[in-house]
């Protein structure tokens, strides 16, 4: 087959990849976008942010109906699960986003190409089909192939007892018991589905907080009190040691407290991470330089080491989250075109899609702290806030973290009912350099849940009207 040569060859089609072809396409490249997976939309639209966020909004509609819609006035008699239909319905809207995908490089022009891609050389990919080897040549090469789950060493993934959130995404049955090891994103989020779903669910974590010791730690702790009176046990500064043969799955075992402890479970989620992934691409071997992560160097510009070759999302350093990758696909492509493509690493939103959720931009008051650097803190509460009290969803709160000298905000932290998408416009704030000044004197509409951020702006000057 003749060689396909292109300006812009993007390898990955994740939310990283599929994003930058397509931005490269709009600027004028002649685009291809390589996916090993005839799916293309990556980890976060196949086994990652969509299929969860569909499981989270389903479980957390059974859970409310079931515990909750009586004391609102809804009686609904027994209310059942029917895993199947929940998980058929996961499906489908993976099947529609990811043929979104596949239509939107249609629409722009750029050449899906479905197999495996290795770098031979400068501009030079092997693409590895089930009908045969093909060969491309592209003046910027973007490498987006994403990550994969951190698999513990004694406790190897077997899909049905030891199982990752690919698997968790897909269990056929609800487990009695899981016990799930690390309360990072991918940890709380599984342990709130299959815990609404039935599951006894019990949670170890390494660390003192909840999610890896990024988010505040107010708000964690608050996020632990949430999930703990919805009946999730943490076991928090845990030491996971192995686990032996039982019954009906294994026991695990850990160190905690200074004692050695056992729980029972059905399935184990190993939920501890996510490490960079480039296998088979030969990207090393071409001398592209990876950091001790194993995530690949790229300069200002996301260049890699080796000229014409470029990286983005999860397998270069930063948070790995699709927005980001997104972000920096964007970016990419813009420099390459000479615009000037800019991703402000400082305020990239990260969610915890639990109930309530958990969602924070920019610093913590711990990095405030530990930067030595002079703050005003302004908090409001939910129970204050009108529009909460008539959804039932009082728990939580908004906290603005601003520069006492400048009142630039610094940090927004919200723990509470659609804190991911009120989150927004605390980032957008930041993305200008704003104030908590700025945020207090806009006006919100009533009664709405934006009322609590503006309220817990106005309190960094100690002004909130309904506290
Ligand atoms: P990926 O999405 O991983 O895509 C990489 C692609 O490259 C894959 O499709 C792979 O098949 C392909 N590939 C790799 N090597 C090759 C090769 N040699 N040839 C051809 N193709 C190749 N992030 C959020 O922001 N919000 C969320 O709510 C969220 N929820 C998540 C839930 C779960 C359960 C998981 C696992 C992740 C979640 N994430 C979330 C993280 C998010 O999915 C990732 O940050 C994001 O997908 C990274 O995008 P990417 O484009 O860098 O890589
Ligand atoms: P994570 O890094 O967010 O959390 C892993 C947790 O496991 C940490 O709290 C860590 O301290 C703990 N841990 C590590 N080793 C352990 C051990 N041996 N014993 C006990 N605890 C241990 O990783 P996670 O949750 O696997 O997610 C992977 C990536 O996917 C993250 O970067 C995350 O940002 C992304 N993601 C994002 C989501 C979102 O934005 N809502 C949802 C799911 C994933």
């Amino acid at each position: 087959m003749a060689e396909q040569n292109y300006d812009v060859l993007v390898i990955g089609a994740g939310p990283g990849g599929y994003v930058a072809a397509i931005r490269a396409a709009q600027l004028g490249f002649k685009t291809g976008c390589v996916d090993k997976h005839d799916k293309f939309g990556g980890t976060c639209l196949r086994v990652g942010c969509i299929p969860s966020k569909a499981l989270l909004d389903a479980s957390e509609k059974f859970a409310q109906a079931r515990d909750h819609y009586a004391s609102l006035g809804i009686k609904l008699g027994s209310v059942t699960l029917d895993l199947p239909t929940m998980l058929a319905r996961k499906d489908k809207i993976v099947e529609q986003l990811t043929a979104g995908i596949t239509g939107l490089l249609k629409k722009n022009k750029i050449d899906k190409l479905v197999g495996t891609a290795r770098l031979l050389g400068a501009g030079k990919v092997e693409l590895t089909t089930p009908a045969g080897a093909q060969m491309l040549s592209a003046k910027h090469i973007i490498i987006a192939t994403g990550s994969t789950p951190v698999e513990l060493p004694t406790l190897k993934f077997d899909g049905q007892t030891i199982i990752n959130s690919n698997h968790a995404l897909s269990l056929q049955s609800v487990p009695q018991r899981l016990v799930v090891i690390g309360a990072g994103a991918i940890g709380l989020e599984m342990a709130s589905v299959w815990a609404r779903l039935g599951s006894e669910v019990t949670v170890l974590e390494m660390l003192p907080t909840l999610c890896g010791g990024l988010a505040d730690a107010e708000a964690a702790r608050a996020l632990e009190k949430a999930l703990t009176k919805q009946g999730l046990n943490f076991y928090l500064e845990a030491k996971f040691t192995h686990t032996t043969p039982a019954a009906d799955g294994v026991n695990v075992h850990f160190e905690w407290e200074g004692k050695t402890q056992s729980v029972p479970a059905n399935v184990v989620l190993v939920a501890v991470g996510r490490k960079p992934y480039s296998e088979g691409l030969g990207a090393r071997e071409l001398g592209v330089q990876y950091d001790p992560k194993g995530r690949i160097l790229v300069d200002s510009h996301f260049q890699t080491t080796v000229p014409g070759m470029y990286a983005i999302g999860d397998v270069i350093p930063g948070p790995m989250l699709a927005h980001k990758a997104e972000e920096d696909g964007i970016a990419c492509v813009e420099l390459l075109a000479g615009q000037a493509g800019h991703v402000d690493y400082a305020a990239v939103p990260a969610v915890v899609y639990t109930a309530p959720e958990l969602a924070w931009v920019g610093l913590t008051q711990e990095q405030c702290t530990a930067a030595g650097r002079n703050v005003k803190i302004g908090k409001f509460a939910f129970r204050a806030n009108g529009r909460a009290l008539c959804m039932d969803e009082t728990d939580g709160f908004v906290k603005i973290i601003a520069d006492a000298q400048t009142d630039r905000i610094l940090g927004g932290h919200i723990i509470g009912p659609h804190a991911s998408s009120l989150l927004a416009e605390i980032a957008a704030v930041m993305a200008f350099g704003g104030s908590s000044e700025d945020l207090a004197r806009t006006c919100h509409a009533h009664p709405t849940l934006p009322e609590a951020v503006k309220e817990a702006a106005m309190a960094v000057d100690g002004r909130a009207i309904h506290s």
